[in-house]
Order: structure tokens, then C-alpha cells, then sequence
């Protein structure tokens, strides 16, 4: 074996490790999407080498150009990834030798590859949160868009998938910007628990050399550094906060998605998508089918088993490293691609979606969804207790039934029949418009607090 092909171990072995090994061992073709990270944290930590004269400066800049040059080599695609060489890490480290010669060999100095995964691993679910933070402000963005175009659209709002009560579309919409302006929060939560540099835990007991690991802490952009060394290589909550903040999101994404193709169906017809959002089928020429939104509502299933499986590796590790953490990377990385995939779609989802405002009103009026209005205006009007509200409003409800009328479709004569001092005005309660626009309590569906809602969330979107 040539000095080139050896693994930086191989002194102390007899034989090379077994090639399945190697094979189903290595994780560059997985962690090699870390190398932005290991060669900044590289050349910080050679840096803090260097400034604390625990290596020769002379071998530290020979260092610091080497990793700039690889760098430059993988982003040109110009980098050969070794499987023999397992990791990320070790690819660079052997590379540098190949450039540098044996100055390369004072770069692992007081470090470890335990705590250099782990600082590069946070590193990208850092720089990877905040990309998620973007497609997440850009769609709640369009979903604002959407309602202000939408304030005075009425719909029947729907429990059980049963018609319920009529509200504003804009409002049902706004629905979701709450729970994804949370989903925001959640990524924004975990920037702040992530922001602690490992760089200085070394393998799991802290290290001998006079490091300095507020320099390296500070120029790699963490806070402070963390505080115990076994705990830095150990725990990994960090990638499971992250996955769950996904898990969320991506729920979130598939009721929307899920809401949206039953709106969508021939049997409600609320809504329709622009062709842009739509396939075709091979055999029945005649149909439409909402493709991007069943990928939304599935790819959940994806977001929620890498939650899942990370959670399972975790749960009965010993401290400290143990190489069933490398599998980490790979679901985290899966995680991130499939949730910003979906955010793209649900983005595009959002722009091409048009309500089909006759059907909506029809639908808001069928069903009885006034029903409960007029039980609250015996309660304000007549002072009526609202049990007993309810009750002549349910008798209204079966006469109307028994007759097939809708509510709004009642004479004041045959209203009179249940409840006899009323005038005229008690028509007006029918009305589904009026019934949304007497939603006035703060967070209801009347188009004044949906509009000053949008202003709100306008200014705070900016
Ligand atoms: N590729 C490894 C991982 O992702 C790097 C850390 C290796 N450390 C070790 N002691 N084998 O976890």
C-alpha cells in the first residue's frame, strides 16, 4: 500500500479494514455536503493555532492556502471524493497532504473529528435554518397577497367537514400564516440552543493545549463555546430540534395541501388551480389532478421518519461518540431537502389557487350556517337564554329542512311561526355575509379585523 492510500490509523494495523466495510462505512458520499464548513472551521482552528503558537506559523498559513485551494477544487468539481478515506474530514486532511506535503500534519492538533463533526454539522444546520426562515417568510408573504385579494370572499368555514359557519377566505387562509409564522419561530428558537461552538472538546475530554475557544467560537459565528466536552460529542438535540421544527412545518404544509384537494375536488369545486399546478392522466383525457399538492401532503410521511429515526438512534447511546451518530447527516440533510421542496411547491400552490366565488356563497348558504346567528340574536335582541335561543333556532332549522330552504330563503311570516316579536330586521341575520362581518371579536372572521390583520402582518413581514 502506497503512503497515499494509507489511512491515517493504518501504523497500528495489521490489515486494512474490510472493503464492505469500507464501502457501507464511509459517509463522504453523504457528509462531503459539509465542506464549506470543515475548511472554514479548519482554517479557524489553524488560525487559533497559529495566534496561541501551538503549531509554527510558517506551517499554519501553508495550512490555511492549502484548504482555500481544495476549496476552490470541490467547488469546480475538480475534488475526487474517496470512499477509502471515509468521511469528509479525512478527504481533506489527506488532500492537504497531497498539496502541503507534511506541514498538513500540525492541523489536527488539539482537536478531534469528534467535536470538528459536530462544529461543522452545526455550522450547516445554521446556514440551512435560515434558508428554511426565507422560503417560510416568502410564502407567508404570498399567503398575504392571496387574502387581501380575498377579505370579502365568503366561504362556509367547516367543522367535521361539515358546514358550519361562513367565513372570509382571506381569513381561512390567514389561518395557516399563523401556524407558519410559529413554524418561523420554532427555526428562530433553535438558532438560539445551537449557538455554542464545539471546536476545543476534541475527542470527549477537553484537550491540554493552551487553545483559545472564545477566538474560534466568535470568528466561527457561535456565541459562546460550549461548556462540557463529553456533552459536545454526546448529544446531537440539536439535529432533532431541527428535524422537528420540519416535522411541524411539513404538517402544517400537508392540512393546507389536504384542505386544498378536497376544496379542489369535483364533489366541492371551491376552489381551482391554474393549469401550472395540475397533471393530466395516460387514459382518461378529461382530467385535471392537483399532483403538487398530494407531494406535499406525502412527502410529510418523509419529514416525520427522519424525526423518527433519529430519535431512535439516540435513545440508547452511551456517552460519548459512537459511530452510529454519522447517520445523523444524512437524515437531517433529507429532511431540509424534502421540507424546502415542499415549501417551493406550497409557494407556487398558494400563487395559482383560485377560490370560485359563486360556489363559495352558495355553499356558505347551504347547510344551515346562520343557525347559530339567529339563536345569538334572540340572546341580544330578546334576551333569551342561549339554551333557549338554541332551541327555536333547531325547530327553524328542521322546518327549513322539512321544506328544502335554505335559512335566507324564510318569510318573516314563517320565522314568525317560532318565535312571534320579531320585524322585518330578523332577515338580515340570515345573510352570510352579515353573519361573517358580525364576527367582531378580536381574531374573527369580519372583514374589519381581517384588514386590520393584514396591515399588521404586513408591517411585520417586511
Ligand atoms: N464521519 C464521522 C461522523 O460523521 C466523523 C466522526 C468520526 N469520529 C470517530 N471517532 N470515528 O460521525
Amino acid at each position: 500500500m502506497t503512503k497515499k492510500n494509507k489511512t491515517v490509523w493504518s501504523g497500528r494495523f495489521k490489515s486494512s479494514t474490510s472493503k464492505s466495510f469500507q464501502r457501507i462505512g464511509a459517509s463522504i458520499s453523504v457528509d462531503k455536503r459539509l465542506y464549506e464548513q470543515d475548511i472554514f472551521a479548519s482554517k479557524i482552528h489553524t488560525q487559533m493555532l497559529i495566534k496561541k503558537k501551538i503549531i509554527p506559523a510558517k506551517a499554519g498559513k501553508k495550512i490555511i492556502k492549502g484548504l482555500d485551494k481544495i476549496k476552490g477544487q470541490i467547488r469546480k468539481g475538480k475534488f475526487k471524493f474517496e470512499e477509502k478515506f471515509e468521511d469528509i474530514h479525512l478527504n481533506i486532511e489527506k488532500k492537504l497532504y497531497e498539496i502541503i506535503g507534511d506541514s498538513a500534519g500540525y492541523m489536527h492538533t488539539a482537536r478531534s473529528r469528534n467535536d470538528q463533526v459536530v462544529t461543522d454539522f452545526k455550522l450547516w444546520v445554521k446556514d440551512s435554518s435560515l434558508i428554511l426562515i426565507k422560503e417560510l417568510n416568502s410564502l407567508m408573504k404570498n399567503l398575504i397577497n392571496k387574502a387581501d385579494k380575498n377579505v370579502s370572499t365568503v366561504m362556509p368555514g367547516f367543522t367535521h367537514l361539515k358546514n358550519a359557519q361562513p367565513v372570509s377566505f382571506a381569513h381561512y387562509l390567514l389561518a395557516y400564516y399563523e401556524m407558519l409564522k410559529r413554524d418561523k419561530r420554532r427555526f428562530q428558537n433553535n438558532l438560539e440552543l445551537i449557538d455554542e461552538s464545539p471546536l476545543g472538546a476534541a475527542a470527549l475530554s477537553g484537550t491540554s493545549y493552551n487553545i483559545d475557544r472564545n477566538f474560534t467560537s466568535k470568528k466561527l459565528g457561535f456565541k459562546k463555546p460550549t461548556s462540557n466536552s463529553i456533552d459536545t460529542v454526546s448529544d446531537r438535540d440539536f439535529a432533532i430540534d431541527f428535524l422537528y421544527a420540519c416535522a411541524v412545518c411539513a404538517m402544517h404544509l400537508s392540512r393546507l395541501a389536504e384542505d386544498f384537494i378536497i376544496l379542489n375536488s369535483d364533489a366541492y369545486q371551491l376552489i381551482n388551480f391554474n393549469d401550472k399546478m395540475l397533471t393530466g392522466s395516460s387514459i382518461m383525457p378529461q382530467k385535471k389532478n392537483p399532483d403538487p399538492a398530494e407531494l406535499i401532503r406525502g412527502r410529510t410521511g418523509i419529514n416525520y421518519g427522519k424525526l423518527n429515526s433519529i430519535l431512535t438512534i439516540m435513545k440508547g447511546l452511551p456517552i460519548s461518540y459512537f459511530k452510529d451518530l454519522q447517520d445523523d447527516k444524512a437524515l437531517v440533510f433529507d429532511g431540509f431537502d424534502t421540507l424546502k421542496d415542499t415549501l417551493t411547491l406550497s409557494n407556487e400552490l398558494i400563487k395559482n389557487v383560485n377560490p370560485n366565488k359563486i360556489k363559495m356563497s352558495e355553499m356558505a348558504k347551504t347547510g344551515y350556517t346562520t343557525a347559530t346567528d339567529f339563536a345569538d340574536y334572540l340572546v341580544k335582541d330578546k334576551k333569551l337564554s342561549f339554551r333557549e335561543a338554541y332551541k327555536v333556532s333547531s325547530k327553524i332549522v328542521n322546518y327549513a329542512e322539512k321544506n328544502k330552504k335554505n335559512l335566507d330563503d324564510l318569510t318573516l311570516n314563517e320565522i314568525k311561526r317560532f318565535y312571534k316579536k320579531v320585524n322585518s330586521n330578523v332577515l338580515k341575520i340570515f345573510n352570510v355575509r352579515n353573519s361573517m362581518n358580525s364576527k367582531n371579536s378580536y381574531g374573527g372572521t369580519s372583514e374589519r379585523n381581517i384588514k386590520n390583520m393584514i396591515r399588521k402582518y404586513k408591517k411585520e413581514i417586511k
